[in-house]
């Protein structure tokens, strides 16, 4: 078996928190594994749970649209989630279930090594940039770490909640899209 599908179906079985006790189905991830630009959301939602696939409801669909207006498609970038088990009424993600989750989503950015990693929204940025990061101060800024160029934009969730929003994360797109050009 090759790395990917061994870390697969480890997390496949894992039940190192409680958010698998209530899970439908794990949500790994999806896209191309050699992709050069990986966004990151939160965790799954309702309709994530019910099919096994990161962003496939209506927030999902906006985040479609957004890779889509910068030229690629969702199978040309992967998509992944801080953490991979439905939290119960779509809560932000404990400190504690974050913190064990997230050393899966380290090992598929260690396989994968994108050029680009995208946050979506405050608890992405949060866990894979900065604990004191601010959505609102801070995206759209650059941070280097190691090989990575990582980005933090609103989550599309939070773009379908104030669409006033979507001025800036479009501003944010066009970085994105001129760094995928240039990297
Ligand atoms: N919101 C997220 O953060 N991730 C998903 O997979 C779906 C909605």
């Amino acid at each position: 078996m090759d790395k990917w599908e061994e870390l697969k179906s480890f997390v496949y079985s894992c039940n190192r928190c409680r958010l698998s006790n209530g899970r439908k189905n794990i949500v790994f991830g999806e896209g191309n594994i050699n992709a050069k630009l990986m966004f990151i959301g939160e965790g799954p939602g309702e309709e994530e749970d019910n099919t096994g696939r990161p962003f496939v409801g209506r927030a999902g669909m906006l985040l479609t649209k957004m890779i889509e207006s910068i030229g690629l498609s969702r199978e040309e970038v992967y998509i992944a989630n801080i953490v991979k088990c439905r939290p119960p009424n779509n809560r932000v993600p404990f400190d504690d279930e974050a913190k064990v989750c997230i050393n899966y989503l380290r090992k598929q950015v260690a396989l994968i090594k994108p050029k680009i990693i995208v946050c979506l929204g405050a608890t992405a940025a949060k866990y894979v940039i900065d604990e004191n990061i601010r959505i609102t101060k801070d995206r759209g800024v650059w941070y280097r770490r190691g090989n990575y160029f990582i980005i933090a934009t609103f989550h599309p969730a939070a773009l379908l909640r104030d669409e006033s929003k979507k001025k800036l994360a479009w501003e944010d797109l066009k970085k994105i899209k001129s760094m995928y050009q240039s990297v």
